[in-house]
């Protein structure tokens, strides 16, 4: 029998990759990811123009891999939005020739739709539930009701989650990304060693902040004398448990209004230990399923942008060749 597949390409930001997923069953035919953190870690940040550079090259060889599948695939879905430009530039050229080329329908995906559908790789999507969102980009609050209508519940107003990792593992010397250097540095550290104050603790409002936690972090490491690697595993552990008991906080104050049946974790940070730890207490305290990604697809991958391509194609919801567009800071995002 025929495999009825889509072609999915991501490369919004410093990760290409490429996936091949069956329509009807979700299996994944073919995954690869190339990551391009090693080349960046130097800079302590994504570089675009490297990143661009270093796609352009990824991209085509893991395209020569699947040449033996051409033949079954159906659409070809690339992430257009949200991301770095140039990255994004990278992905939708090649998704346009291999779609003029084969002859087959696009689909252009939100990376954050994406990033939802990494819960459901391989099942059936189960709306409504609640859904934190914690990247490099991104930290919100969403709700996602029957219909798949997304409500942004709360939002960073600077820095998101993951991002404040990034800065602080830069500002204390080591390189990037920055979530799993501190996690592990934090490992070896004392949480209690200082009292950083969690962001907009006694304000009402239901937002989140991280620049100012992460100025708190950076007048400590300015001032250390002679800085030892304890000092820096014991800032690791106390700026970690502050940034999760800020993001704890309002998701609890957002549970004890919404009290969400189902509660999804997704993301390149949602692979944080002591936030997955905390975030199961907040769930079990309010009767609440949580869903999570496996680990190797919380930070960003081409799966989930093709589990998330299969509701467009049953939906014949294809993008025009001529008119897609390219979103670095798209703010609107729907599912269908
Ligand atoms: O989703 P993602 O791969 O890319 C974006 O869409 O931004 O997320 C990457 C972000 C980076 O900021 C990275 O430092 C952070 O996720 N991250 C973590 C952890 N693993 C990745 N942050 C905290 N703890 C982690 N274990
Ligand atoms: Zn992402």
């Amino acid at each position: 029998m025929m495999n009825e597949l889509i072609l999915a390409i991501e490369s919004s930001c410093d990760d290409s990759s490429l996936a091949l997923m069956d329509i009807k069953t979700y299996e994944l035919q073919y995954y690869s990811k190339i990551s391009q953190e090693i080349q960046h870690a130097k800079y302590g940040g994504v570089v675009p123009e490297l990143a661009a550079r270093l796609h352009t090259k990824a991209l085509p060889d893991m395209l020569e891999k699947i040449t033996p599948f051409f033949s079954d695939i159906k659409a070809v879905a690339v992430t257009n939005e949200p991301g770095l430009s140039v990255s994004l530039a990278s992905g939708v050229a090649m998704a346009k020739s291999i779609a003029l080329s084969l002859n087959l329908p696009l689909i252009a995906i939100n990376h954050l739709i994406g990033h939802i559908y990494s819960l459901f790789l391989d099942t059936k999507e189960e709306f409504p539930m609640g859904v934190l969102l914690v990247s490099g980009g991104h930290t919100m609050i969403l709700y996602i009701d029957e219909n798949s209508n997304i409500d942004i519940l709360a939002k960073t107003s600077d820095d998101s989650f993951g991002e404040s990792f990034d800065k602080v593992a830069k500002m204390m010397g080591f390189g990037y990304p920055g979530g799993v250097i501190i996690e592990n540095l934090a490992k070896n550290g004392d949480d209690k060693s200082y009292s950083f104050t969690v962001p907009l603790l006694h304000d009402k409002r239901l937002q989140y902040s991280f620049s100012g936690l992460k100025n708190q972090v950076r007048l400590v490491v300015e001032n250390l004398n002679n800085p030892t690697l304890k000092d820096y595993e014991n800032i690791a552990a106390s700026f970690q448990k502050t940034a999760c008991m800020h993001i704890c906080d309002k998701l609890e104050k957002i549970f004890s209004i919404y009290k969400f049946k189902k509660f999804g974790v997704v993301g390149g940070a949602s692979a944080n230990i002591l936030l997955r730890s905390n975030i199961e207490k907040i769930c079990s305290k309010y009767n609440s399923n949580l869903y999570l990604a496996p680990l190797k697809f919380c930070s960003d991958n081409a799966a989930m942008i093709a589990r998330a391509a299969v509701i467009k194609y049953k939906n014949n919801n294809f993008t025009d060749i001529n008119n897609i567009q390219i979103n670095p800071k798209s703010k609107n995002f729907c599912i269908n």
